[in-house]
C-alpha cells in the first residue's frame, strides 16, 4: 500500500529521517526530516533575518550579552590546572589585544612542568611598561577540571571563583576607568600568572624582570572585602625513633609511638603568638602514623604539622615549637620547604570592610616596595571545592571595587596625570603635573585627615593630613 504523507507528517512519524539540526533564535533547536532537504536552505535564510530586539537577547543570554560575564564564562571554559595554562593565556592575549592592549606573553620554565607556559602582561596602547599600578591575578586552578555551568544567581564551574573571577573583574575595570577618563593610558598595567596554586613559580619569575610598581593590586577573593593580610604558612615534619621488641616485654624496646605523644600534646597545647590583626597562630597535626602492629613496641613514628603563623614573623613561633620539642627522646622535627612569613596589606583606602584571611597567595612571591592590596570577588570557603561557584551580581561588584581601589590609590597619592595637549577638566584627578608647559585653571583641593595606621609600638607616626583633589581643570601654557 502507498500512502501519500504530507511533510508534517513524517516528521512526526518518521524519527530515522530527521537529519538536520537547525537553532533558531532563543535558543530553540530544531530538527529538521531529510525529505525537506530542498527547502533547507530558504529555511535557514528566513531564520537568519529573524530580528530579535536587544532586550530579548539580554533576556535569553544574559551571559551573552555582557562585556562581564562572557568574559568570565570564557575564562572558565579552558581548562588550566597548574602546569597547563597555554591556552588560558593565548585567549587573554587575543581578548586584551582586541581591547586595545598590548599583551607580552612571558614564557614562564620549570622543570616541574614541560609544557608550555606564560604568563600574561598587558597594558593600554599609548601606555607604558612601566605603569605605577599593577592590578594581578592567576590564571591557573587547581585540579579537577570542571566545566562552566551558568546559573540563575550563581555561576558554576572551576576557577569561577579561584581566580578567574578576579582576572574578569580586573579586566573590565581598566576597560572602564579607561573609557571613562578616570585614568590615562599610562596608570596602569594587568599581569595574570601561572602556577600560583602551587609553586608560584608565574610570580617569583617577575622578579627576574627588573620591573616595579607603586602599588599591586592583587586578585583573590576576600567577598569583597579589603584584606589586612594573610596567615603564614610553616609546615613541619616531626620522626621519632625507637627499637622495636615484643610487646610484653617494653623494657627491651624504646616507644617510638610514646614519645610522639609526648611530642605531639606538647604541640597541640603550645601557646603561639598572634596577633591583632590577622589573629590567632593555629597549629594543625594532620598526618599521624607509627608503629607496624599492635604487638611489636614500635620503632618509628611520623607525624606532618601544619601552622598558619599570624604572628610577625616566622622566627617567632619556629623558636617556640623547637623549645617545646627539646629532651624528647628520640625524635626530631625538620621543617619543610617552602615556608612563608605572614603578609600585612595595605588597607588604607577609604569605604571598604577589611577582612583578614588564612590561605597564601603571590603577595609574598613578588619582590618590592610596592604597596600592597589584596581583593577580590567570591569566597575562598568554596574555592577549591566540587561546588565552586561566584554570585553574578559579586561580579559586578568587584569591577567597581577595583575601579574605586585604582582611583583610591591615585586620590591617596595626589598625583595627577593630565594631557598637556589639550585644555581639559579631569575628575577626579589623577596627577598634578609639575610639568612647565601646563597650567592649572582651577582646581578643588580638599585637606583630608588621612585614618591613622597602625602603628609599632614605639613608633610616634602622628595622624597626617592629605590633599585630596576632586578635579583639575588644565590648559597649556600657550593658551593661557
Ligand atoms: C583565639 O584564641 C583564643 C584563645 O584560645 C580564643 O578564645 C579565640 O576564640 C580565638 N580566636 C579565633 C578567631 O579563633
Amino acid at each position: 500500500m502507498r500512502l501519500y504523507a504530507s511533510p508534517s507528517l513524517i516528521a512526526l512519524s518518521a524519527a530515522p529521517l530527521v537529519v538536520h539540526s537547525l537553532q533558531l533564535p532563543f535558543g530553540i533547536d530544531i530538527q529538521l526530516p531529510a525529505v525537506l532537504d530542498t527547502h533547507l536552505n530558504s529555511i535557514k535564510s528566513s531564520i537568519s533575518q529573524i530580528q530579535v530586539p536587544s532586550f530579548i537577547n539580554k533576556i535569553i543570554d544574559p551571559t551573552g550579552s555582557s562585556p562581564l560575564l562572557s568574559l568570565h564564562r570564557d575564562l572558565i571554559a579552558i581548562p588550566s590546572v597548574s602546569g597547563d595554562e597555554e591556552q588560558v593565556a593565548r585567549f587573554l592575549e587575543t581578548y586584551l589585544q582586541s581591547k586595545g592592549f598590548n599583551v607580552d606573553l612571558i614564557p614562564v620554565e620549570s622543570s616541574e612542568y614541560p609544557k608550555k607556559r606564560y604568563n600574561v602582561f598587558a597594558y593600554p596602547e599609548g601606555g607604558s611598561r612601566s605603569a605605577p599600578i599593577l592590578l594581578t591575578s592567576h590564571i591557573d586552578t587547581v585540579p579537577p577540571f570542571i566545566p562552566f555551568k551558568d546559573g540563575l544567581r550563581a555561576v558554576h564551574g572551576r576557577g569561577s571563583c579561584d581566580a578567574k573571577a578576579s582576572v574578569a573583574s580586573q579586566i573590565i575595570a581598566v576597560e572602564e576607568l579607561l573609557a571613562q577618563k578616570h585614568i590615562t593610558a599610562d596608570t596602569v598595567s594587568l599581569l595574570f600568572v601561572v602556577g600560583e596554586e602551587t609553586t608560584g613559580d608565574g610570580m617569583r619569575h617577575m622578579n627576574s624582570l627588573s620591573m616595579s610598581w607603586d602599588a599591586v593590586v592583587f586578585g583573590e577573593p576576600t567577598e569583597l572585602k579589603l584584606a589586612v593580610g594573610h596567615k603564614g604558612l610553616a609546615m613541619l615534619e616531626v620522626e621519632a625513633k625507637g627499637r622495636a621488641s615484643h610487646s610484653g616485654y617494653p623494657n627491651l624496646g624504646i616507644n617510638a609511638n610514646s614519645h610522639m605523644i609526648d611530642a605531639l600534646y606538647r604541640l597541640d597545647n603550645l601557646k603561639l603568638p598572634g596577633s591583632e590583626l590577622l589573629g590567632n597562630t593555629t597549629l594543625n597535626i594532620g598526618i599521624m602514623s607509627g608503629g607496624v602492629a599492635a604487638n611489636v613496641i614500635p620503632a618509628f613514628a611520623k607525624a606532618e604539622v601544619a601552622i598558619r603563623i599570624a604572628a610577625k614573623h616566622f622566627t617567632d613561633v619556629k623558636v617556640l615549637v623547637e623549645d617545646a620539642l627539646k629532651g624528647i627522646e628520640g625524635v626530631e622535627a625538620t621543617w619543610k620547604h617552602p615556608h612563608y612569613d605572614p603578609v600585612f596589606c595595605d588597607y588604607d583606602l577609604e569605604g571598604f570592610e577589611t577582612i583578614a584571611v588564612s590561605y597564601g597567595t603571590d603577595i609574598p612571591n613578588l619582590d618590592g616596595k610596592h604597596k600592597k592590596y589584596l581583593y577580590g570577588p567570591g569566597s575562598i570557603l568554596v574555592a577549591h571545592g566540587d561546588n565552586e561557584k561566584i554570585d553574578k551580581s559579586d561580579l559586578y561588584e568587584a569591577v567597581k571595587g577595583y575601579k574605586r581601589i585604582v582611583r583610591g590609590i591615585l586620590n591617596a597619592k595626589a598625583v595627577v596625570v593630565a594631557d598637556p595637549a589639550k585644555s581639559e577638566t579631569i575628575t577626579p584627578v589623577v596627577e598634578v603635573v609639575a610639568q612647565p608647559s601646563v597650567q592649572i585653571v582651577e582646581a578643588k583641593v580638599e585637606k583630608v585627615e588621612v585614618p591613622e595606621a597602625p602603628v609599632e609600638k614605639g613608633d610616634t607616626k602622628k595622624n597626617e593630613e592629605e590633599e585630596k583633589v576632586e578635579y583639575v581643570t588644565i590648559l597649556p601654557v600657550d593658551a593661557v
